[in-house]
């Protein structure tokens, strides 16, 4: 019988078939009712009983692998069928509708292709921070009203955890892991406790900027702003800046361009002054260097920091920041489509 069985299990597995029907034929004369696994079976009663159990289990054995060999065979015609079923597989597919990219993107790209002409690399930080990276060592005193809970969010009960509200804290990292020369831009989402308006969100996006080396000076920090603004709104574009205060910068300044509406003349977008404020910069103060490591003796650097709503809001005259948020489709799909 053992013999029998090992005839039959070289036979099976060297079997080929060309064709469904062969498979067929090979399927009722090992597995049917009287295929020659099934008479196997039934000559079991005349095994001896001390055989019993290798012979039952070599007959199982037997039994699996014609199944398996002939599931195989099954599926190897199953899949050539398909071959001719009529489908072209070199047919082009049905063509996917593009989406837009979001106007917010589309303005942080422009930002950051401008700074990369200028040397800035791109470097990123986390939006859930502590005190040190977001206040203290960007010379916030205990006292200043920014820590207050009014202005910031705190996450979970400990006043050392919360969300950024400035991406300065990224200026902070930056220059704790690198040494300079460094110049670099820190796009990313702030969180400020605000209440939502058409003009105020909480939730809007940054782009900070940085520069440190040796000799860096205030002239160098204006003209680079004055660039980025002529490369940004246009050639023609005219920049102001006008005397600030900010705990990380000294001195500091805010920066207005002339109006992109009405270029200057006064209209109601500038609220007949000509101007519109952009962003806020300053020469970094040399107790936040030090407090990076950074000898201030040496070193000097400049930092500005704009948000990203407010530019693309004058670059579409956009006269609702909600609009950025809300992801309407027809708001979104009037942008420029995506490339
Ligand atoms: N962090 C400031 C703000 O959020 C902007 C700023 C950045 C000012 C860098 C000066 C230098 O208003």
């Amino acid at each position: 019988m053992l013999d029998k069985i090992k005839t039959l299990q070289a036979e099976i597995e060297k079997v080929v078939a060309s064709s469904v029907e062969e498979v067929d034929e090979l399927r009722i004369k090992y597995i049917s009712k009287k295929g020659s696994i099934n008479q196997l079976f039934a000559d079991f009663k005349y095994v001896p009983a001390e055989q019993k159990k290798e012979v039952g289990q070599a007959i199982n054995i037997l039994k699996n692998l014609a199944l398996n060999k002939i599931n195989l065979l099954k599926e190897s015609f199953d899949v050539a069928d398909s071959g001719d079923s009529g489908n072209d597989l070199t047919m082009p597919g049905e063509p996917i509708k593009l989406g837009t990219r979001h106007p917010l993107s589309l303005v942080k790209n422009e930002i950051i292709a401008i700074f990369a002409r200028l040397g800035f690399t791109v470097s990123e930080g986390p939006e859930i921070e502590d005190d040190w990276h977001v206040f203290s060592a960007l010379n916030f005193p205990p006292e200043h009203p920014a820590r207050d809970m009014q202005d910031t969010f705190f996450i979970e009960k400990n006043p050392d955890v919360l969300l950024r509200t400035h991406t300065s804290s990224v200026q902070i990292r930056v220059m704790e892991h690198s040494e300079p020369p460094i110049r670099s831009i820190f796009p990313g989402r702030v969180f400020r406790n605000e209440a939502i308006s058409a003009r105020s969100h909480c939730i809007f996006h940054q782009i900070e900027g940085l520069y440190v080396d040796e000799n860096v000076s205030f002239a160098d920090l204006k003209q680079t702003l004055l660039q980025f603004a002529k490369e940004l709104f246009g050639e023609g574009t005219k920049i102001r800046l006008r005397p600030s205060y900010f705990p990380f910068t000294e001195p500091s300044a805010e920066m207005d361009v002339s109006c992109t509406i009405c270029g200057g003349k006064g209209c109601n977008v500038c609220k007949y002054t000509g101007w519109l404020e952009i962003l806020g910069c300053g020469m970094v103060d040399p107790n936040v260097l030090e407090g990076c490591n950074i000898d201030s003796r040496k070193y000097t650097g400049f930092a500005f920091g704009m948000g990203i709503e407010r530019i693309t809001m004058l670059r579409y005259g956009i006269k609702d920041i909600r609009h950025f948020f809300e992801n309407d489709v027809r708001f979104l799909k009037q942008f420029e489509s995506a490339t």
